[in-house]
């Protein structure tokens, strides 16, 4: 799977042109864009400036000498790749098993172009056996909870080292275990109407391009 990971990472990378502003997405896949990414920009030269979606990413884009920037100076980004958990036929996504949902969605939405990396196992024929993570306010948690499990889920507030996991924002996820999701956008939209709830890890219509490996195949999938 860290090979599959590799390869779709690999192959996103010999798209980004000469001259992209381009977000740099989170978790274990995009680790593997960011590598290759610094290769071709010391290598050949590759100008190209990122914008990351997490401190995670920040660290390591910076420490492999990636110029970085942010939304404020450059608000429209030519090219988003991220990882995704889920990702159905039409290229609907889970997001933000890494907890980075809401800064990637923000990214997303500021790109021209999102294109996704993942490995094979990734692609599903409907949305909803991943958790779902939710980013919520920590104010009024176990109400938000609640709310969430009146939409037909388990929701667990997530921990990580025994104690409440908190996002590069300050805030937390609660995973909604849905397991079967036929209608993202209205389950987006019943989910971000409970007050609380900050974001989903659902991304609806945002993906133009999913690069899949299996084994060293690559598949392009697009809408
Ligand atoms: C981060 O919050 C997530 O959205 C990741 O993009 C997603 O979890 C995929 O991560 P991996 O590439 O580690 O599977």
């Amino acid at each position: 799977m860290e090979n599959e990971k590799r390869v779709a990472a690999h192959s996103a990378c010999d798209r980004v042109a000469d001259g992209t502003v381009i977000g740099l997405g989170t978790g274990s896949t995009v680790r593997f864009f960011l590598e290759k990414l610094a290769e071709r920009i010391s290598e050949e030269e590759l100008e190209v400036i990122g914008v990351p979606t997490s401190q995670g990413s920040e660290t390591m884009a910076a420490e492999l000498g990636i110029p970085l920037t942010d939304l404020s100076e450059h608000p429209v980004l030519d090219l988003d790749i991220d990882g995704a958990d889920e990702i159905s036929p039409q290229l609907d996504l889970i997001k933000g098993g890494g907890g980075a949902l809401l800064r990637e969605k923000i990214v997303a939405d500021a790109s021209l172009e999102v294109v996704i990396i993942a490995d094979g196992s990734k692609t599903v024929d409907l949305l909803g056996e991943f958790p779902l993570p939710v980013e919520v306010l920590p104010f009024g948690i176990e109400r938000t909870r609640s709310e969430l499990e009146n939409l037909g889920c388990p929701a667990t507030v997530r921990e990580r080292d025994g104690t409440t996991y908190l996002t590069d924002n300050g805030n937390n996820i609660i995973d909604c275990a849905f397991g079967r999701i036929e209608d993202p956008r209205g389950l987006e939209a019943r989910l971000l109407g409970i007050p609380g709830v900050l974001e989903c890890g659902l991304f609806v219509g945002m993906a133009d391009v999913a690069i899949v490996a299996d084994g060293e195949e690559v598949r392009v999938l697009e809408v």
